[in-house]
């Protein structure tokens, strides 16, 4: 295990973040008609006042309303709020300069001078791994991001990343990756091992597997919009999932179904960025974190989704 370095040592000491996708997203999240700005400024403030200081946002989310959003609420804040937001390799960035140019614009709409972690949102398609954190290093020397991340990068490419990066004294801060009870392929592909011997802190998003593992959709009650589709196989296997996480949660002093899953995450070593649309929800979801599931609670929601999903393929 590498040791944590200082300049990334505060996103080791996060244990529960807040994802900002869903602000301003009306495609897959329905923003403006099941939630509005109201719902989600009182989200972050819930957030907040359970102690969750840690925003995940990203330019592409809203089309860059969530940054915006965010901004506004930053503004109305006396509390210290660490912010990440994200690059996104669309086809036509080429060049490392593109990597400056996207913060400096993430950086407007945030009101900020800058950000505690941005992230490479993806690999990209025209741009080397190397060459992205070339324009990383630059957004890092000119004092506009604190610390560097990627996101949804395997090994191979993270290890390019990390090495790019080492070559100018700049650790690789985090990878964030989908990782949740009901997704569990990072531990299988060995990425989750390789952050931790890296001193790479991985983030979980989609750490409630988009609502799934909050026991309220079912066959009968799927999720709304795209993500019925997307879940008609799995919502059929996890009955005896959300009926294990509900009788654990009972051992803790009645922990709910999303509380349980996200402490799992944090047992494993994750930061989950569970994304929230409203104030029950991010309250909820921030007493996931300040407690811990024994060994033994882990061990068995382990083996209830060793096989629930097929990896690899
Ligand atoms: N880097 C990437 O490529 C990437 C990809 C995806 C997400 N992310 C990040 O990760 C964050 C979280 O992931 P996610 O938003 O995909 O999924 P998630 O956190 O697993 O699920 C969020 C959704 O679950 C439902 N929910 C959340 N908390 C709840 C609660 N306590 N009770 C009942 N329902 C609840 C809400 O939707 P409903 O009420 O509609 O069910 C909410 O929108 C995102 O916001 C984003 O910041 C990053």
């Amino acid at each position: 295990m590498t040791e944590v370095s200082n300049e990334t040592r505060f996103l080791h000491a996060v244990q529960m973040g807040l994802g900002a996708w869903q602000w301003g997203d009306r495609v897959i999240w329905g923003y403006g008609q099941a939630y509005t700005d109201d719902d989600i400024r009182k989200a972050f403030e819930a957030s907040l006042n359970m102690g969750v200081q840690f925003v995940d946002t990203a330019e592409i989310y809203g089309s860059g309303y969530s940054e915006r959003l965010l901004g506004i609420f930053l503004k109305e804040t006396e509390q210290p709020v660490l912010v990440a937001t994200k690059f996104f390799p669309w086809p036509w960035r080429f060049w490392k300069s593109s990597l400056l140019s996207a913060l400096k614009h993430s950086l407007e709409r945030l009101g900020l001078e800058s950000v505690d972690l941005y992230q490479a949102h993806a690999p990209s398609w025209v741009m080397t791994p190397e060459t992205m954190m070339e324009g990383m290093v630059e957004c890092v020397q000119r004092g506009l991001t604190r610390t560097v991340g990627v996101s949804n990068f395997g090994q191979k490419n993270m290890i390019r990343a990390y090495t790019t990066l080492a070559r100018h004294g700049i650790p690789l801060a985090s990878n964030q990756v989908h990782y949740s009870l009901l997704n569990r392929e990072v531990e299988k592909n060995g990425t989750l091992a390789r952050c931790q011997e890296l001193g790479v802190r991985l983030i979980a998003y989609s750490p409630l597997e988009e609502g799934l593992l909050t026991g309220k959709y079912s066959v009968e009650n799927p999720p709304p919009g795209i993500r019925s589709s997307q879940y008609a196989d799995l919502l059929k296997r996890i009955p005896p999932v959300i009926k294990l996480l509900q009788e654990i949660g009972l051992n803790y002093g009645d922990k709910t179904i999303a509380q349980v899953a996200l402490n799992w995450l944090i047992c494993k070593g994750a930061l989950p960025i569970p994304g929230a649309k409203n104030a029950a929800q991010a309250e909820q979801n921030a007493g996931g974190a300040g407690w811990q599931l024994s060994a033994e609670d882990v061990a068995k929601l382990d083996e209830a989704t060793d096989n629930i999903k097929e990896y690899g393929k």
